[in-house]
């Protein structure tokens, strides 16, 4: 049987292993999909022994920078992402890495739930790694534009000028805007401290704004919680990032695309 695995450290609460079950369950791929602990100091060690025999590998924090590192080619979304969430093994044995977090993100916002971002203006909070990993499937669906801003103005500055030549792209302190946007999304790790982040609510149109953190919580987010508050039409939690970014790891090991749906919903319990 093929296995796979996702990779990291810690591990014991990743729900992969649950989702990439009821996928090949839900289209009868005959597969398994384990949880890899690494030790911090060995994920390559990690890596290279599970693909003797593995097909394909998740990564998760904090190795997805090295993974970028150590695969041999990398796809079109993992190339500026600068970090790798899905290995595959391809027949001549070498290594082929892709970012599927950007790609989930996107379907997430606009399959799911219905919110096309073409001719859309987007801010996108945070310029730490998971920004960095969802800018160009960003970019690649087309909006009006799109605005890194960030607490620390030079990061969100470094990371704008990585995908100048991508499309319409800034950056911008958290205090240097007040226009409201049609999607804010929150890719800081603030959620995690319980905090928000400073920015402005004029930057939520009453009724219009659609906010989204990456981050999720069996409850609202710190971050939803404050864009209900000032109004935002709605308010999504990364849980559907989280299935759609497997499910498209799922397609470019497998060929086949599961219906995402049923799982979202087996998850929410
Ligand atoms: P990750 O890999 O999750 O992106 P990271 O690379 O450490 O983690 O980046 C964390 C991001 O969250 C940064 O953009 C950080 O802002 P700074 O660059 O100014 O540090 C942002 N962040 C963390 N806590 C925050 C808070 N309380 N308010 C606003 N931004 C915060």
């Amino acid at each position: 049987m093929d296995r796979y695995a996702v990779i990291g450290n810690p591990i014991g609460h990743s729900k992969s292993p649950l989702i990439h079950r009821l996928f090949a369950e839900q289209t009868g791929e005959q597969l398994t999909y384990e949880a890899l602990l690494a030790p911090l100091d060995d994920f390559a060690g990690c890596l290279r022994a599970f693909l003797l025999e593995g097909r394909g590998v998740n990564v998760t924090v904090p190795f997805k920078e090295q993974a970028w590192v150590l695969v041999d080619q990398h796809s079109k979304a993992a190339h500026r992402a600068g970090a790798v969430n899905t290995i595959m093994r391809l027949e001549d044995g070498t290594l082929l890495g892709d970012n599927t977090d950007g790609k989930g993100l996107v379907r997430d916002i606009q399959a799911n739930a219905g919110f096309p971002l073409a001719g859309l203006k987007v801010l996108l909070l945070g310029a730490g790694g998971a920004a960095r990993g969802v800018i160009q499937p960003l970019l690649d669906a087309g909006p009006k534009h799109l605005c890194v801003v960030n607490r620390t103005v030079s990061k969100a500055e470094e990371l704008a000028a990585l995908f100048v030549d991508q499309g319409p792209i800034s950056a911008s302190g958290f205090d240097w805007i007040e226009e409201s946007v049609d999607l804010i999304i929150n890719a800081t790790s603030a959620s995690l401290g319980g905090e928000v982040p400073d920015i402005s609510p004029k930057l939520i149109r009453p009724g219009h704004t659609l906010c989204y953190d990456m981050m999720y919580a069996s409850e609202a987010t710190p971050f939803n919680r404050w864009a209900a508050e000032h109004g935002a039409a709605r308010c999504m939690d990364g849980l559907g990032m989280l299935v759609e970014q497997a499910a498209e790891a799922f397609l470019l090991w497998r060929g086949v695309r599961p219906d995402t749906a049923p799982v979202l919903a087996a998850l929410r319990g």
